[in-house]
């Protein structure tokens, strides 16, 4: 902590103090519950170590909140207390399947398909003291959020499903698709034919579905896995040039690990990409609605932090008419989902939204926020 202590201000060196001892209690009580909780024990919701640990984990989520709002504390001090923490508290905390995965990232980032499936089956493989992390973690409000965020989408698309009629396909396009989990029991329809598009630039990802989610669709949709870096859909010729244009575009759990800049240009070509009456649905985290502290401390796990303002900034620069949008919150409240249709006057075209001047934030205001370590996807090549 060398910034720390060459710091002088008062109260930033009294938070320090006290933080760092909030770190060795927790050291500390982990430590204890390791002893206690034998190693094979399959982890029990509700049980007595299950309540143990998670009034440490709360109690340290508390402290480091505390010492993150101490006034003055610079964004740099945050980050290495950040790694100073975690350094701290690996020996217990990577015994969590989740947090193991989330520091560690094999996939690049933290939220890749396996750690979305974890999420969605409420399922943990860890046993003893980090089992009980685990359940701990799938209970944080943002993981509920994840699993409400998919019950939406599957929602959506069966009631936009149920508002088209006619002979031709519907065309749906899924963008960072991961392990499609909304398709999971899709039910046929009579009539009408459904073909899906999902993308992901992870091999896994599509293995995955490819085994376990397009077998057991019914004949009346197919499901067509790419691997594709979903940069590259911000160029509507592109993507229609490899995968026509579609009915319904959307994206969950993507943009917010991506950058403004990014993302104006992405919902522009999005947008290109629709046919006349079609509707883009695109999911993004509200960062006033949920607590970033157990990601960013415990878990390394970072999201731009965005209002709902600040994202329909965001569609205004790429050239949508946000009066005519809608926006849905999830059953948690903390996801919104942005609604555009492609009707006269909904989607303002643009000759290009790269010509569009574009507002950027100062360093450490909403939308611009992120840890280096996190956004695999602004880091994924052009080529994938
Ligand atoms: C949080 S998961 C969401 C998956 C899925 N949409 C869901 O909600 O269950 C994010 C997904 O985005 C994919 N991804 C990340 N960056 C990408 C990129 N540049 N191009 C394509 N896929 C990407 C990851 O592989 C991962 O499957």
């Amino acid at each position: 902590m060398a910034a720390s202590q060459t710091s002088s201000a008062p109260s930033y060196t009294s938070a320090l103090t006290t933080f760092l001892s909030s770190i060795e209690e927790f050291a500390g009580s982990l430590s204890q519950l390791e002893k206690e909780i034998p190693a094979d024990q399959v982890p029990v919701h509700g049980d007595r170590w299950h309540q143990q640990v998670l009034a440490a984990f709360e109690k340290s989520q508390a402290a480091c909140r505390e010492f993150e709002t101490t006034e003055g504390i610079t964004q740099p001090q945050v980050l290495e207390a950040q790694k100073l923490f975690r350094d701290r508290t690996g020996h217990w905390m990577e015994q969590s399947w989740i947090a193991h995965r989330s520091r560690t990232k094999p996939s690049g980032f933290a939220g890749d398909y396996e750690m979305l499936l974890k999420l969605y089956e409420e399922a943990t493989p860890a046993c003893g003291l980090g089992g009980y992390i685990d359940l701990c973690i799938l209970d944080l409000p943002l993981a509920r959020a994840v699993r409400a965020r998919m019950a939406s989408v599957r929602s959506f698309l069966l009631t936009e499903l149920g508002r088209r009629d006619g002979d031709a396909p519907v065309r749906i396009l899924d963008i960072a698709s991961g392990p499609c989990r909304e398709f999971l029991q899709w039910p046929a329809a009579r009539s009408q034919r459904v073909e899906v598009v999902a993308l992901d630039n992870d091999p896994q990802a599509i293995d995955y579905v490819s085994q376990h989610v397009k077998p057991q669709l019914p004949d009346s949709t197919t499901m067509s896995m790419n691997r594709y870096n979903a940069l590259r859909t911000r160029s509507a010729e592109n993507t229609i040039r490899h995968f026509g244009k579609f009915d319904v575009i959307y994206s969950v759990g993507l943009c917010d690990y991506l950058t403004d800049e990014h993302l104006v240009g992405l919902l522009h070509g999005w947008g290109e990409t629709l046919n006349e009456q079609g509707v883009l649905y695109i999911a993004f985290k509200d960062t006033e609605q949920y607590d970033q502290t157990p990601y960013q401390w415990h878990l390394d796990w970072f999201f731009y932090q965005r209002t709902l303002q600040d994202v329909l900034r965001l569609y205004e620069q790429a050239g949508f008419n946000v009066h005519a949008m809608d926006t849905v919150r999830d059953a948690t409240q903390i996801i919104v989902n942005f609604v555009a249709r492609k009707v006269p006057g909904a989607i303002v075209r643009l000759d290009s939204a790269e010509a569009q001047p574009r507002r950027r934030r100062a360093p450490g205001t909403a939308g611009t926020k992120v840890q280096s370590s996190t956004a695999s996807s602004e880091g994924a090549t052009e080529a994938s």
